[in-house]
């Protein structure tokens, strides 16, 4: 407000009592109202001063009666900690990148419906893992087909040329679905395109060359997964073919040559092989590559899944450096499907998020309303040797500490089913446990997360069958498909010590065990809020070490 309005106003209060001020209003009041009706003024701006108080009184008691169902994201099922779309459908993770301390998210995206559909690239950015923010749509089908799932890199030198102004060009490469080839029964309906962002991925053009990889007549020819190769300063294309996956090299992203292929008779192949990963991590003995290969149907817990190898890559194709016959599983959960790694991520970290369902089994018919499907929170991946050799571990990424609130210590102890803990404030809860396993006798043993209505999801060790499990069997609502209501199981033979870690939000649960050696996640779908926990033991006592229970604080 400029000053002159400031002296109006304070004159405003003298104008009854003081005659000579009259004179000057015209001059000095703002907006030019004449002074007669000043009085009425002051009483129409007292009155809406009232209102506003009374207003804003009411919106803070109302505030303060505000339950889950009235706020942003708080649906029935609505994950609290997990990335999932405002509205509509969502499957597999696309076009992970850093760039300028953002991590992208694109993902499968149907924007008209809670079902698959024509496929565009949805956007979201996190400058922290933890807290997403929305975008517009980046990419949309067109006269080339659906957009199918795919990579996305940060042509740092410009060798693709699209580079114009200062900001490096971000690439995506996906592929195309032409849906009047498939209706006319062609095979060749898959092909490679590629589409830049000169705006820090805001908006996307599609290169007028598309395709860029044409396809010869394979049914299954998709999610092209693209990195920069150093040693051989080129670019790299691992790509899903049927039973197989194809590698190919780029000096320019555009032009691509046919260099190898890996995965015939090697590894898990109940399925079509979908959404290949490749990348390098490192070890105590130099860089080891892994391939993370996800399958449609067939996997560890039935239906879609993650199977991965441990190798090299030397430029031109995978080499597996285990037994072709060996299956490593990433997850024997049911619900952790098409993840992939970011590229570019800082500090050579591997970060990997999944599309948290079953493609397979019921994706499409999960209980959910205005949007359907959820991805798992950020993984941070790592190799460590094992009695069996390298495997992989995973455990969420350290940033999501900062969403912990209220805690539940819990000191060593003896494990009976009376061991019952409730955090009030949050549904969602981050849980570690450390059981002593040389001195616990029970059959079985481990949580149980549960309400009042006897639901309940339960996550344990059967040591008589050596297996550790996700029992969601009486979950609440699990009748929309004959598939769902099962129990999980991971072979597992523990050492002296047990250590359990539970991410817990509103529909789901991901579960490390044992530093992350084995990751199990699901779904679920109670007719109320899991707010209990439960610590259990059958047939025995357990020897709980010690444990902690945090809240964890809504991400949106
Ligand atoms: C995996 C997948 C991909 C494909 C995409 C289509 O879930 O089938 O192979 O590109 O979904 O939405």
């Amino acid at each position: 407000m400029p000053a002159n309005c400031m002296t109006g106003s304070a004159s405003s209060r003298h104008a009854r009592t003081d005659p000579r001020i009259k004179s000057r209003w015209p001059s000095r009041f703002c907006w030019g109202v004449h002074w007669e009706i000043v009085p009425v003024i002051n009483l129409l701006i007292h009155t809406a001063l009232i209102l506003i108080a009374i207003l804003s009184l009411a919106a803070c008691s109302d505030q303060k009666t505000k339950t889950r169902e009235d706020s942003y994201y708080s649906e029935p099922y609505r994950p609290q900690i997990h990335f999932t779309p405002e509205k509509g459908w969502m499957n597999d993770p696309n076009g992970l990148v850093y760039y300028k301390g953002e991590y992208h998210l694109f993902y499968q995206y149907y924007p008209d419906s809670t079902v698959w559909g024509p496929m565009h690239w949805g956007h979201a950015v996190s400058t922290d893992l933890v807290h997403w923010k929305h975008l517009p749509i980046a990419l949309f089908p067109d006269s080339l087909g659906y957009i199918f799932s795919g990579s996305a890199v940060v042509d740092e030198n410009n060798t693709s040329g699209f580079q114009t102004g200062d900001e490096k060009p971000m690439v995506a490469i996906f592929t195309y679905h032409n849906m009047q080839y498939e209706k006319a029964g062609r095979t060749d309906r898959e092909s490679q395109g590629i589409a830049y962002s000169l705006d820090r991925g805001r908006t996307w053009t599609k290169y007028s060359g598309n395709p860029v990889i044409k396809n010869k007549g394979d049914l299954n020819f998709r999610d092209p997964n693209v990195f920069w190769y150093e040693p051989g300063k080129y670019w790299v294309l691992a790509l899903a073919v049927g039973d197989h996956v194809e590698f190919y090299a780029s000096p320019d992203l555009k032009n691509w040559e046919l260099t190898g292929s890996f995965g015939k008779g090697q590894g898990s192949h109940g399925g079509v092989w979908e959404c290949p990963n490749l990348f390098p991590m490192q070890t105590p003995e130099g860089e080891k590559w892994v391939l993370l290969q996800n399958m449609d149907r067939g996997a560890v817990s039935g239906g879609s899944g993650t199977q991965y190898f441990i190798g090299r890559f030397n430029g031109t194709t995978f080499i597996n450096e285990n037994d072709s016959s060996e299956v490593l599983w990433f997850d024997y959960g049911a619900d952790d499907y098409a993840g992939v790694t970011w590229n570019h991520a800082p500090d050579g970290r591997s970060i990997f998020i999944g599309w948290m369902s079953n493609w397979n089994d019921y994706a499409q018919k999960v209980p959910t309303q205005t949007w359907r499907s959820a991805m798992t929170v950020p993984h941070e991946l790592s190799l460590k040797k094992t009695d069996d050799g390298y495997r992989l571990f995973q455990l969420p990424v350290k940033e999501l500490e900062i969403l912990r609130n209220d805690t539940i210590l819990m000191n060593a102890q003896i494990i009976n089913d009376s061991t019952q803990f409730k955090i009030t404030s949050s549904v969602q809860k981050d849980i570690e446990l450390v059981f002593d396993v040389s001195k616990s006798t029970a059959e079985n043993f481990g949580l149980i997360l549960s309400n009042s209505k006897n639901e309940f999801v339960k996550i344990g060790f059967d040591a008589a069958k050596s297996e550790f499990f996700i029992d969601r069997i009486h979950s609440g609502n699990t009748g929309f498909s004959p598939l769902f209501a099962a129990k999980h199981v991971a072979p597992y033979r523990p050492g002296n010590k047990l250590s359990i870690r539970a991410l817990v939000d509103v529909s789901s649960v991901e579960v490390f065990v044992d530093d992350g050696k084995l990751a199990m996640t699901e779904i679920f779908f109670p007719t109320e809020d899991f707010n209990q926990v439960r610590l259990y033991s059958e047939n025995g006592n357990a020897e709980l070490s010690g444990g902690v229970i945090y809240g964890l604080k809504p991400a949106w």
